[in-house]
Order: C-alpha cells, then sequence, then structure tokens
C-alpha cells in the first residue's frame, strides 16, 4: 500500500509505511507529514484515537523516523497528495533522533558530504524522479524506431575522446582506461546491427570544477549506418524532442516542486536552429544579430537592469529591517517582512552572481578567436539568445576528435554537430558523421598523436563494408539539469563523482 493509491481507498482503513518528514504537534493531536517514497501524506494521530500511551510514542518521533501508520483515508484537498489520514494506529520501526538535515538552510558541502540522507528530501526526490522519467523515454524512443541497445566496455586500451582525461588504471600488468565514451564500439555494432544506441557510464578525468563537469556520467550514444550528418540532426531533433515531452507529461508535479516553468521545455515542439560554427561565431561576436537581438548589445542592458534590481532589492531589505527594528508590531507582521527579506536575499544572491558573471561573458565573447572551440561562456552567451536547443554544424576540422567526417566540399571543417541547451545551459549533444576513409583516418591518429595498433580493429570497419555514418552522445545530467534547471550536474545523479569528490 503506497500514498500514490489512496484515491482508491477513500473512506477504508489502510496502513502506510514510510518516514517522518515532519511532525507538529497539539495537545491532543499529532500530525505527520509521511514520506513513503511515492509520494507524502498527512496523517493526524489524535490521543483518543491512539490511546495515551501510543499517543506518547507519537510525540516523541524525531525527523525520518520510520513506522507504519493505520488509518482512515480521508479526502483533503489542501493536503499534498490530497487525501489525509486519520490515524487508529502506530507501529514505530526505529523512533530517529538528530537527523541531520533539517528544515534550515545548509550550505551545498553540507548536504553534498550528506548526500545519502539528502536524497530523502523532497526536491532532490523530484529530480530523481525526473531522471528516472528521462531514462526510461529514452529508452523509448530508440525501441519504438528498432534501435538495439548494446553494452560497450568499461575497459579500453583506446582513448575515444582525446588522452588529456583518461583515468589510467592496472589491467592484469598492463595499462587501460576507463571508457570515455561508447562511441568507436558503437561503430562495429552498428555495421552488425544497423542502429544500435549504448546508454552507459562514461569517465572524464576533469580537473576542474564546473557547474557541467563530472568525473563519471551517463551518456546515450546511438549510431547508424547509412545516415549523413543532416540525418543525424534530424535523428537527434526528434530524440530530444520525444524525451522532453514525454518527461513534461509523465513528471508535472516533480517539475512544479523544482519551480520549473514548463513553457520554457514546451518551445521544444518548433524546429531547432541549425548554425553553421562560422554563422554561431558571428552571433557569439556581435556581428550578427538573432531576430532583431544582439548578443553583445543584450548583455549590456542585461547588466545595467541587473544592477539597478541589485540597488532595488537592497533598498527594499533595508525598508522591511527598519520596520522590524523599530518595534511595536504584530508577531505576524513581522514574520511577513522576514520572509519577504528572506526572498529578497536570495534574489540578491542570484543577482549578484550575475553581476558577476556577465561582465566576463562579454569578454569572454569580444575576445573569442575564430578556430577556438566554444567555451562554457560562449555557449552561454549564444544559448540566451534562443529559446530552444541551437544545433552548430561544421567545426574547424583541428579542434574536433580524429574520427570525425571532413566535408567534402571544404576540408577545412570536420562535420560534427553540437547541440547547446538553451538559458544559458550549452553542450548537452555532441556528435556527427564519422570518417570513412581509412587514408584519412590513419592521417589523423598520426596527428592526434595516437598509438596505431590499437585502432587496427576500428580501421578494419573502413576496410569490410565501409558506409556512410553518424552517430552523436547525450549527456544524461547535463540534459537533467536542463530540464529541472538545476545550477549545477551534481545534483542530477545519485552519488556524484567530480574533482575532488569520492565520498559518499
Ligand atoms: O562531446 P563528447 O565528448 O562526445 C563524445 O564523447 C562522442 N563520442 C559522442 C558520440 O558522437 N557518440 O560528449 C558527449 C556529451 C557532451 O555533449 C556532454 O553532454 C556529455 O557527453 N559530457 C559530459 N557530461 C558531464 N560531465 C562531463 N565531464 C562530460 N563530458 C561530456
Ligand atoms: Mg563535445
Amino acid at each position: 500500500m503506497h500514498t500514490k493509491q489512496l484515491d482508491k481507498y477513500v473512506g477504508q482503513e489502510v496502513t502506510l509505511k514510510g518516514w517522518v518528514a515532519n511532525r507538529r504537534e497539539s495537545k491532543t493531536v499529532v500530525f505527520i507529514n509521511l514520506r513513503d517514497g511515492q509520494g507524502m501524506c498527512q496523517c493526524i494521530l489524535g490521543i483518543d484515537d491512539l490511546g495515551e500511551e501510543l499517543f506518547a510514542e507519537a510525540k516523541s518521533l524525531g525527523q525520518e523516523s520510520s513506522v507504519a501508520i493505520t488509518g482512515k483515508v480521508v479526502v483533503d484537498e489542501r493536503q499534498i497528495g490530497g487525501y489525509e489520514l486519520h490515524a487508529t494506529g502506530l507501529k514505530v520501526y526505529q523512533n530517529a533522533k538528530d537527523y541531520p538535515i533539517t528544515n534550515k538552510e545548509h550550505g551545498v558541502e553540507f548536504l553534498v558530504d550528506n548526500r545519502h540522507l539528502w536524497l530523502r528530501s523532497r526536491r532532490q526526490w523530484a529530480i530523481m524522479k525526473v531522471r528516472n522519467s528521462t531514462i526510461y523515454a529514452i529508452h523509448n524512443f530508440f525501441q519504438s524506431q528498432d534501435f538495439v541497445q548494446m553494452d560497450a566496455p568499461i575497459f579500453t586500451g583506446n582513448a575515444a575522446e582525446g588522452t588529456t582525461d583518461l583515468f589510467e588504471t592496472d589491467y592484469y600488468g598492463k595499462p587501460a582506461y576507463l571508457t570515455q565514451s561508447g562511441q568507436l564500439y558503437g561503430e562495429a555494432m552498428a555495421m552488425a546491427m544497423g542502429k544500435i544506441y549504448t546508454f552507459g557510464p562514461t569517465f572524464r578525468a576533469e580537473k576542474s570544477k564546473t557547474r557541467r563537469h563530472l568525473s563519471e556520467f551517463w551518456m546515450i550514444e546511438p549510431e547508424m549506418a547509412f545516415c549523413d550528418i543532416f540525418e543525424n540532426m534530424d535523428t537527434i531533433e526528434a530524440f530530444l524532442r520525444a524525451v522532453v515531452q514525454e518527461v513534461i507529461v509523465k513528471c508535472p508535479a516533480e517539475l512544479e516542486i523544482l519551480g520549473r516553468d514548463i513553457s520554457k521545455l514546451e518551445t521544444i515542439a518548433k524546429p531547432f536552429p541549425r548554425l553553421s560554427y562560422d554563422d554561431a561565431v558571428e552571433i557569439l561576436k556581435g556581428d550578427k544579430d538573432v531576430d532583431g537581438q544582439n548578443s553583445l548589445k543584450t548583455l549590456e542592458s542585461d547588466l545595467e537592469i541587473v544592477n539597478a534590481r541589485i540597488l532595488e532589492a537592497k533598498a527594499e531589505i533595508a525598508e522591511r529591517e527598519a520596520t522590524i527594528a523599530a518595534g511595536g508590531i504584530k508577531k505576524g507582521v513581522i514574520n511577513f517582512n522576514q520572509s519577504k527579506i528572506d526572498g529578497l536575499k536570495n534574489e540578491l544572491k542570484q543577482l549578484e552572481e550575475e553581476q558577476r558573471n556577465i561582465p566576463n561573458w562579454l569578454k569572454s565573447a569580444r575576445d573569442f578567436k575564430y578556430g577556438n572551440d566554444f567555451g562554457g561562456s560562449d555557449e552561454t552567451v549564444l544559448t540566451r539568445l534562443f529559446d530552444l536547443p541551437i544545433m552548430v554544424y561544421d567545426w574547424p576540422h583541428e579542434i574536433k576528435a580524429f574520427y570525425m567526417k571532413r566535408n567534402p566540399e571544404d576540408p577545412r571543417f570536420a562535420r560534427g554537430v553540437d547541440v547547446l541547451a538553451p538559458e544559458g545551459y550549452g553542450e548537452i549533444v555532441g556528435g556527427g558523421e564519422r570518417e570513412t576513409s581509412e587514408e584519412w583516418l590513419v592521417e589523423k591518429i598520426n596527428e592526434h598523436k595516437l598509438p596505431l595498433d590499437v585502432f587496427q580493429w576500428y580501421l578494419d570497419l573502413r576496410r569490410y563494408g565501409s558506409v556512410p555514418h553518424s552517430g552523436f552522445g547525450l549527456g544524461l545530467e547535463r540534459l537533467v539539469a536542463w530540464v529541472c534547471k538545476l545550477d549545477h550536474v551534481r545534483e542530477t545523479i545519485p552519488f556524484p563523482r567530480y574533482y575532488g569528490r569520492l565520498e559518499p
């Protein structure tokens, strides 16, 4: 019996098992918000129904105590979930004392240190549900289109995505690397099955703390035989649209808990803008406008708005603090002013972060050198101009992986495509068409100073029945971070691994 099934038991007696998320009491009644993993239910435990002994026990329950509560299901639309339990019985599994995560504000580092407990909080619960629905939607999309799911190896002898961020391990006395990408194996499997996708953990030794980088993350990598860069972009677009739309339908309550403005996700129904790298650079540097919007001018005016709002918020805080300090007002009025002050201080924190960031973004956009890869700031500047994901294709071949196909019409470019999520999120997908010429591949492998011998099996794919083929990689955590509009990818995975973090 779970909180989600309560609608079928109105007027009947049921038993719910779960944890005490919250408890308050009066002389004769204890109110418990019971959390059972599926949802929440307010339980009302009265002294008359429970008897004195059980009632005393109910009164003593600490946050996160584990209990079973029996009672009658009553409709109450004001309650979370829409039902209430009028208790007649209580069984305590464990009375927990001094649960470390209280309703107070906690610092992020403290919460990450307590990730094993933090997962129980409402926001984290909602994020994990969105992650689950995202995973399900991803499988749904590929399975419904006859892709075969494959599991690529985790130990590999070769680097797929450059040698700078490899985790090296000892493999029976020989060096092996934790996989950065299943793609090369995916290409082999696509020649056997036509269309495949991998869904597994991937590893990158990213020695920097950013809000987008994990050392261990989950990647979805489809690979399609007889597919060029443009068909690949069509697939990426259909895929992201289907997944986001399914998550919106499956997780309205979770997205509401997270305060996510769903209209910002619903734009995914529109066609994704496709820009060549050259176009994207012009837009970034402010040489070309998007729907009348200029990247640099928008940033400058945003900065003015932020500065003005900071002054306004500071003035309001001072005014409300003075009201409280003056005294002679009712407790309700004090509380009202205090909660306004708390809200304004939160807003101020965000505004001040923007105030620090915008000048950096401006500088990075102005100084961008044609031919470079986009950094996090550049992606932010670009994507702030769009309200849905954009696809950037045809990149200078020097900055892309060795396996990228060169544009036959203009070999300065490689047929790679990056998808940048809006609202400043940036790259969530990287992919492209694969080089089919053995000769060009060997040249690239040498140029990247990779050992040719470990790629002989990969070159076999070009020797026996080579076909045009393409694929892409989606970072699950980056997609979930954008869908939930989170500040950092670390909240999107149960136990995050990033530079400096191995525990819990
Ligand atoms: O752009 P990347 O490096 O591309 C590949 O690995 C290709 N082999 C994919 C393919 O074509 N089959 O990585 C793909 C995606 C990125 O767009 C990003 O979403 C995610 O993987 N990603 C990371 N996510 C979290 N933390 C990191 N350190 C990430 N590195 C990449
Ligand atoms: Mg990439």
